[in-house]
This record gives C-alpha cells, sequence and structure tokens, in this order.
C-alpha cells in the first residue's frame, strides 16, 4: 500500500507521516528533505538557486542518502550529515527555489519512486499524489490556515532557539505556498482523488486517527 500526504509548509505532514507510518510498519519518506538537501547544496556552491544552468553544475554529482537510526532518519549530502542544517530558513527558501526546476524534480522523483517500490510507503511532500506516486492507494491534501502553519513552525523554531520572529516565519510560508503553487512543473495541488483534511482545528493525534481510519476503510474496500 502506498499512501501519499500532500499539503503545504506547516500542515502537519511530517509529523503525521511518520506516525502513521510507525503505527502501520510501512517506511516514511520526507521527500521535502530531498528538495532541502540540493538547496542546501546550491547555497553551499554558491549558485543561484532558480537557475537551471547554474543548478545541471551539481544535479548530476549529488548524492543523497537517507538513513535510519534509533533516533529516527538522518540525511547525508555527498557523505556529510546535514539533518539539522537543511532545517534552516534560508535552506526552505533555496529548497523551494530549487523545486521550480524540471531537471532537480525528474532526478529526485526518480530516486523517490525507486524507494517507493520496495515496501508500503507513506510519502510526504507536494506532488507525492498528483504525479510521483498516481496509483497511491490512499492520497491525502493536509491543510490548515496560514496563520495556524506560521504559529506551528514559529512555536518549533522557538522550541530549538532559533533566533526568529513570527512575521519573517509567516513571509516564508507564504513566499514557499505561492512558489510551490504557481511553478509550471507538478506544483503544490490537491489531486482529484485525494481525501481534504483541514487541520487547523485538530489535534496531531485527532490527524493521526483520522488518517488510520482511512487506511482501514481502504484496506476493507481493496478485501
Ligand atoms: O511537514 P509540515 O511542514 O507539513 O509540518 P510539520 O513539520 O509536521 O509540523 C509543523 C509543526 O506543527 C510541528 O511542530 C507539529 O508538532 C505541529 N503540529 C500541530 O501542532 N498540530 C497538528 N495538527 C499538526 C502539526
Ligand atoms: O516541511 P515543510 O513543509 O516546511 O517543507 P518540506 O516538505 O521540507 O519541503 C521544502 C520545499 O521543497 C517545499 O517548499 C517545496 O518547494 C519543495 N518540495 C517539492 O517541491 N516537492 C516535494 N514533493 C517536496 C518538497
Amino acid at each position: 500500500m502506498k499512501i501519499a500526504i500532500d499539503g503545504p509548509a506547516g500542515a502537519g505532514k511530517s509529523t503525521i507521516s511518520k506516525s502513521v507510518a510507525k503505527m502501520l510498519n510501512y517506511i516514511y519518506i520526507d521527500t521535502g528533505a530531498m528538495y532541502r538537501s540540493v538547496g542546501l547544496a546550491a547555497i553551499k556552491a554558491g549558485l543561484d538557486t532558480r537557475s537551471e544552468t547554474e543548478l545541471q553544475r551539481i544535479i548530476n554529482n549529488i548524492s543523497i542518502e537517507i538513513k535510519n537510526d534509533e533516533h529516527g532518519q538522518k540525511f547525508f549530502l555527498n557523505g556529510k550529515d546535514v539533518t539539522k542544517e537543511i532545517r534552516k530558513p534560508e535552506v526552505s527558501i533555496a529548497a523551494s527555489n530549487v523545486a521550480t526546476i524540471p531537471s532537480v524534480r525528474l532526478k529526485l522523483v526518480d530516486i523517490q519512486r525507486k524507494l517507493a517500490e520496495k515496501s508500503s510507503v507513506v510519502m510526504d511532500g507536494r506532488d507525492i499524489g498528483t504525479y510521483v506516486l498516481p496509483n497511491a492507494e490512499l492520497k491525502i491534501f493536509l491543510t490548515a490556515d496560514v496563520d495556524e502553519r506560521a504559529r506551528r513552525r514559529y512555536k518549533e523554531l522557538i522550541e530549538k532557539k532559533a533566533e526568529t520572529n513570527f512575521e519573517s516565519v509567516r513571509e516564508e510560508i507564504l513566499f514557499r505556498d505561492k512558489n510551490d503553487s504557481e511553478r509550471d512543473f507538478a506544483p503544490l495541488k490537491q489531486a482529484d482523488d485525494a481525501v481534504l483534511l483541514d487541520t487547523t482545528n485538530m489535534s496531531i493525534d485527532e490527524v493521526i486517527n483520522k488518517i488510520l481510519s482511512l487506511v482501514e476503510e481502504k484496506c476493507n474496500d481493496i478485501i
């Protein structure tokens, strides 16, 4: 079974996907972390993150590895652990910019589809239900009001003792919402057959339970 979870920043995709995958004993695949890794590589190489020509210089030589250990998932860019670094706000913007470039997307989508061939997965991102796994048995589009999403992300950054303020977090989310929805190739969009879940007033447990009940319904339909 493949479960596709898409939606804008701060909707709860990774928190919910991780828990659902753990409960079902499926593999969790965080596709956003892959775009973040390419964004970080572009920053490190001093490239213009919106230039296809400049990104061509790194995209074919880049290595992105995902390793699971007792602390969760770790991401390695060209052999170096970048798990923490890819969460920085400047990397979020770079990720959203490199994600507009078709050759970057094609390279990452290829890796994502190969990972999903091997086992049951919960994969989260922006284009999973519409483009990466169009035949996923269950598709969820998670969303929430932008102020609530910004509040969630801001709280998270404050807990990590990052230097930030609410308005800049909200601006960054609005920038990415627009950039991700308006790009030509595989934009952020609810798939026609996805279930829409507005989580503005839902707790994490409520969202998880709702998705588990949808999985159960799907399994009953398949049997
Ligand atoms: O992956 P995405 O950007 O969609 O969101 P996330 O990183 O999973 O969630 C952002 C923050 O919102 C996390 O700190 C979650 O614990 C929190 N959250 C929440 O408070 N209520 C929800 N229903 C979902 C997530
Ligand atoms: O966790 P959050 O929602 O803040 O972002 P993310 O899922 O880590 O994704 C970072 C950026 O990568 C997004 O703003 C998108 O531009 C891009 N992305 C994408 O284009 N397609 C995906 N399947 C996943 C992420």
